[in-house]
C-alpha cells in the first residue's frame, strides 16, 4: 500500500486555503450545514422486510411526488408500497425552498420561443392547477404545514433585461393573470424593474409530507432504507431487485429525482443536474413575499417565520468542481447582500430538462416516471402525482401530453454533448481541501481516504459506482459527491442520493 504524492501537494494547498478561510464568512459554530426543514424529518417505519412480495403498485421515492401520489391512491383498495432509499422526506424535497409559485423566471417566453404560445399557456395552466391541488389537499386533510399566501416577484437589476421582464409580464397577462409592475422589492435589495402576481404560496415541505404520511400509513406500506437495484419485466409484471429482497408489481412509479434507466425514453439525454446553495438566517419579521430574478446568476428569496431563505450560486454540476469554494461564495454573497451570517447553509441539486418542461408519464407499459422539475419541485411534484394517478387508473389527463417523457428534443442532444465534454473534467480535476484527505492505491485500485476529527479512517473507492467518474470530497457536509450526475455517498460509501443504485464497494 502506498500513499499518492498528490497528498503532499494538497497538504500545502490546504494550508493556503485554511489561511484564507479563517477570514471568511459563515464558519461560526452556530451554522448548521443542513436544511432548515430537516429537524422535522422523522423515521416513519423501519421495516426489515417487505410484508408481501407481490403488490399492485410500487412507488419508488418518498419525496413530494411519491407521498402525494400515495395520498391520492390511498382509498383505492389496492396493495401499494412506497419505498425510499433513505428516510421519507429526507431528500430533494427537504432541501427545497418550498415556493409554490407559477412565476418561474422567464419560463413562459422560453417555451413560447421554442415550442409556441399554446405550450407556454398550457404550462402556466398546469402550474395553476398544481397550486390549487396543493391548497385543496392541505385544506381537506387539515395538514398544519405553515401554508401562507405569498406574492411572487420577478425582477432584474440590469437595464438589458428590462424587456425580458416586460415580455414575461405581457405573456402572463395574456394568460389572464393580473401582474402589477414595480421598480422595487419590499425589502432593500437591488432591483431595476419587476412585477408581482398574487395566487402563490409558500409552506414547510417536510411538515406537508409528515401530515400526508400520517393519513396514508395504514393504507400504504412504507419501507424506508430500501434500495431498488434493478427493474426487470417478467411476463406482464415487474420484478424489482431490492436491498431487502424481490418485489413483484403490476405497476411501478419511479418518483425519485434521477431517471436511472437509459432505455426506454433515453431520459438521461434530455436533462442535466444543476446545483445551487441555500443560506438562511433570522431577518426582520413580517414579510411574506417571494422573489426571483431573471439573470443567469440566480438570486431567489423567500421568508419563513422570522427567517430569510436565499438561494444563489447556481451552476451545472459538471462545472465549478471546487465544492468548498462554492459554499463559501454563497455565504459571502449572503453576507454582502444582507449583512447576515447564515444559521443554515446547504446545497440543493435539481434535474433540469433541456426543453424546460418536466418529464412525467408512462415510459413503458405500466412503468411511470416523474422527474425533471427544473427547480420547481413543489408545483411539478404535485402535477406529477396528479398525472400519474390518472394514468394508473386509465383516466385522461389534460396535461399528460405536455410533459410526455417520450417526446423528442433536439436541444437535448446538443446539451448531452456539452455535458459529455464536461464530464471529462471530473477525470482530471478532483480538488481536495483538507490534509486529512488523500488518495491510496492498492492492487491497482485508487481509494479516497478521509481521516475524521477522532482519527478514524474512512476509505472508499475513488470511482463512482454509477458510470465511474471521480468522486469529490464535500468537506462542508462530509460526503463523497459525484460531479457527473449527482450521486452522493456518506463517509463510508453508503448511498445518499442516486442515480447510483449501489453503495461504493
Ligand atoms: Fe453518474 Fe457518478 S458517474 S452519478
Amino acid at each position: 500500500m502506498k500513499k499518492s504524492p498528490i497528498r503532499g501537494f494538497f497538504f500545502l494547498y490546504d494550508k493556503i486555503i485554511k489561511l484564507e478561510n479563517n477570514n471568511s464568512i459563515g464558519n461560526g459554530d452556530r451554522m448548521q450545514k443542513k436544511s432548515i426543514w430537516s429537524k422535522e424529518i422523522k423515521q416513519k417505519q423501519m421495516m426489515n422486510k417487505m410484508s408481501c412480495e407481490e403488490v399492485d403498485i410500487v412507488i419508488i421515492g418518498g419525496g413530494i411526488t411519491g407521498v402525494t401520489l400515495s395520498y391520492l391512491l390511498k382509498d383505492l383498495n389496492k396493495k401499494i408500497v412506497l419505498v425510499d432509499q433513505g428516510i421519507v422526506g429526507n431528500n430533494v424535497t427537504s432541501r427545497s425552498t418550498a415556493k409554490i409559485s407559477f412565476i418561474q423566471r422567464d419560463i413562459y417566453q422560453k417555451l413560447e420561443k421554442t415550442l409556441g404560445y399554446n405550450t407556454a399557456k398550457k404550462y402556466y395552466e398546469s402550474q395553476v392547477f398544481a397550486i390549487e391541488t396543493i391548497k385543496r389537499i392541505i385544506d381537506e386533510s387539515r395538514i398544519k404545514c405553515d401554508l401562507e399566501k405569498s406574492n411572487s416577484y420577478l425582477f432584474t437589476t440590469l437595464k438589458s433585461k428590462e424587456n425580458t421582464i416586460k415580455k414575461e409580464k405581457k405573456l402572463l397577462t395574456s394568460f389572464g393573470r393580473k401582474c402589477i409592475e414595480t421598480d422595487k422589492l419590499p425589502i432593500d435589495f437591488s432591483c431595476l424593474k419587476a412585477f408581482y402576481a398574487e395566487g402563490n404560496y409558500t409552506f414547510h415541505p417536510v411538515k406537508y409530507l409528515n401530515g400526508l404520511i400520517n393519513l396514508v400509513k395504514d393504507k400504504v406500506e412504507i419501507v424506508e432504507n430500501l434500495l431498488v437495484e434493478e427493474i426487470k419485466t417478467e411476463k406482464n409484471k415487474y420484478l424489482l431487485k431490492t436491498s431487502k429482497g424481490m418485489i413483484k408489481a403490476k405497476q411501478v412509479v419511479v418518483a425519485n429525482q434521477y431517471p436511472f434507466f437509459i432505455k426506454p425514453g433515453f431520459l438521461p439525454f434530455k436533462n442535466y443536474i444543476q446545483r445551487e446553495y441555500v443560506n438562511v438566517a433570522k431577518y426582520r419579521g413580517g414579510f411574506n413575499f417571494n422573489a426571483i430574478n431573471i439573470e443567469k446568476e440566480l438570486h431567489s428569496i423567500r421568508f419563513y417565520k422570522d427567517y430569510i431563505i436565499y438561494v444563489s450560486n447556481n451552476h451545472r454540476i459538471t462545472n465549478k468542481l471546487d465544492i468548498k469554494k462554492n459554499y463559501q461564495k454563497s455565504r459571502d454573497d449572503f453576507y454582502r447582500l444582507f449583512k447576515l451570517n447564515p444559521e443554515y447553509n446547504w446545497l440543493n441539486q435539481d434535474l433540469m430538462t433541456n426543453d424546460h418542461l418536466p418529464i412525467i408519464g408512462e415510459v413503458k407499459k405500466n412503468l411511470y416516471i416523474a422527474t425533471g422539475y427544473n427547480a420547481w419541485g413543489m408545483t411539478n411534484g404535485v402535477l406529477g402525482s396528479s398525472i400519474i394517478y390518472d394514468l394508473l387508473l386509465g383516466n385522461t389527463n389534460t396535461f399528460s401530453e405536455l410533459v410526455n417523457p417520450n417526446r423528442l428534443s433536439i436541444a437535448g442532444v446538443t446539451n448531452s454533448i456539452i455535458d459529455s465534454l464536461s464530464y471529462i473534467k471530473s477525470y482530471i480535476e478532483s480538488p481536495f481541501h483538507n490534509q486529512c484527505i488523500y488518495i491510496e492505491e492498492e492492487n491497482g485500485i485508487k481509494y479516497n481516504v478521509y481521516i475524521d476529527k477522532k482519527g478514524k479512517k474512512h476509505r472508499v473507492k475513488r470511482k463512482c459506482p454509477h458510470l465511474k467518474c471521480n468522486l469529490i470530497f464535500n468537506e462542508e457536509e462530509l460526503t463523497w459527491d459525484c460531479p457527473c450526475h449527482g450521486s452522493r455517498f456518506d463517509l463510508d460509501g453508503n448511498l445518499l442520493e442516486g442515480p447510483s443504485k449501489k453503495n461504493i464497494q
